[in-house]
């Protein structure tokens, strides 16, 4: 089965709008691929998203706030497909962790720029473009690796 693992640092703003939006175009075009997210830290296990977070996908028709946080396992370095790390820190944590099959959601029109951390931006305009780029890069990672 094809399967996509979003990565950030705490899984509580980032990954889970990648989250969010791959499961909106899974749902939406009935497809049959496996979406995650989790974190490269500890600190916010068990926590729903960011208060920020659950806003902008909300204003995108995408609910995110059942969402909870976890963080990586070497299990889920063997079972998902496809790796996907929202900066350059994340990426190389999960190089050092032994991940294969890893990218950066940033290559996927973005000219491989990092996403972001917006958890200490000022208010929600951060959260705004952050959005617009995930949205982007995830619909295009969805169209270059599962040719839809
Ligand atoms: P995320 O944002 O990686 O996009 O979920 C963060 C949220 C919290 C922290 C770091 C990043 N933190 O250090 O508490």
């Amino acid at each position: 089965m094809k399967s996509v693992l979003f990565v950030c640092l705490g899984n509580i703003c980032r990954s889970p709008l990648a989250e969010g939006i791959a499961r909106d175009i899974v749902q939406r075009k009935k497809l049959d691929v496996e979406v995650d997210s989790c974190g490269t830290g500890d600190w916010h296990i068990g926590e729903h998203p960011c208060e920020n977070s659950v806003k902008v996908a909300k204003m995108h028709g995408i609910d995110i706030s059942m969402l909870v946080s976890r963080q990586i396992t070497r299990n889920d370095l063997e079972h998902f497909e496809m790796i996907v790390a929202l900066d350059s820190k994340n990426y190389d944590d999960l190089k050092r962790m032994g991940a294969k099959n890893l990218y950066k959601l940033g290559d996927f029109g973005y000219d491989g720029v990092d996403v972001p951390d917006p958890y200490f931006f000022n208010g929600f305009k951060g959260f705004e473009k952050v959005y617009e780029m995930i949205h982007v890069c995830v619909n295009n990672l969805f169209e270059i690796k599962f040719g839809l």
